[in-house]
């Protein structure tokens, strides 16, 4: 299992969009599946926001995770944001999800404009404690309440893609 730029790998974008998709709609009335496709060929980058990583092997995608700018409506003041976590339901369990976010924010601490990160979640918050990020404040984003957690990005080294994940 690697991480790689899902700029390396854009033919998972048809797998990953209408997973990514269900797991929102509930939340966000104005998800659709073409708005995620977008959202997620807007990701085709690598060394300019925004960025989104993907967990996969040569033929199948585990998961995805994404660096932005903005990510929460009205605080546009806090940069930049990991979001888009996502890893495909029977894939979890496996640390795929801490290898994402890990990518993140290898990725992160070589913007030197970023000396903390921020992300918004609406119930995970106990699962981004266990990796080193806290509470900043409370907020709500489509009605829901959630919270923005806050972390200092790891040190950078050059392995934030191409990584083979050990678990
Ligand atoms: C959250 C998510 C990305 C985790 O992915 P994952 O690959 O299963 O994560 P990991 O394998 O790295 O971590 C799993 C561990 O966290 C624990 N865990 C899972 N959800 C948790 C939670 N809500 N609170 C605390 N711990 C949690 C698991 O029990 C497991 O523990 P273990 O390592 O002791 O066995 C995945 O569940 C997911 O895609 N959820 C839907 C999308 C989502 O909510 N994304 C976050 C948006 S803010």
């Amino acid at each position: 299992m690697k991480i790689s730029y899902l700029a390396e790998h854009p033919q998972f974008i048809d797998a990953l969009a209408p997973l990514v998709s269900a797991q929102l709609r509930p939340i966000d009335p104005e998800e659709t599946l073409d708005g995620r496709v977008e959202k997620l060929h807007a990701h085709l980058n690598r060394d300019i926001l925004p960025i989104a990583w993907i967990a996969h092997s040569k033929s199948r995608v585990f998961g995805t995770a994404a660096l932005r700018v903005k990510d929460l409506p009205g605080r546009e003041d806090l940069t930049p944001w990991p979001g888009g976590v996502f890893v495909v339901p029977r894939y979890r369990g496996r640390g795929i999800g801490a290898a994402l976010c890990e990518a993140v924010e290898r990725k992160a601490a070589s913007i030197d404009t970023a000396p903390r990160l921020y992300l918004f979640t609406l119930d995970k918050q106990a699962w981004y404690s266990r990796l080193g990020w806290e509470m900043y404040e409370s907020c709500s984003w489509c009605g829901h309440p959630g919270d923005i957690m806050v972390k200092s990005p790891a040190a950078p080294n050059n392995h934030s893609t191409g990584r083979q994940i050990c678990r």
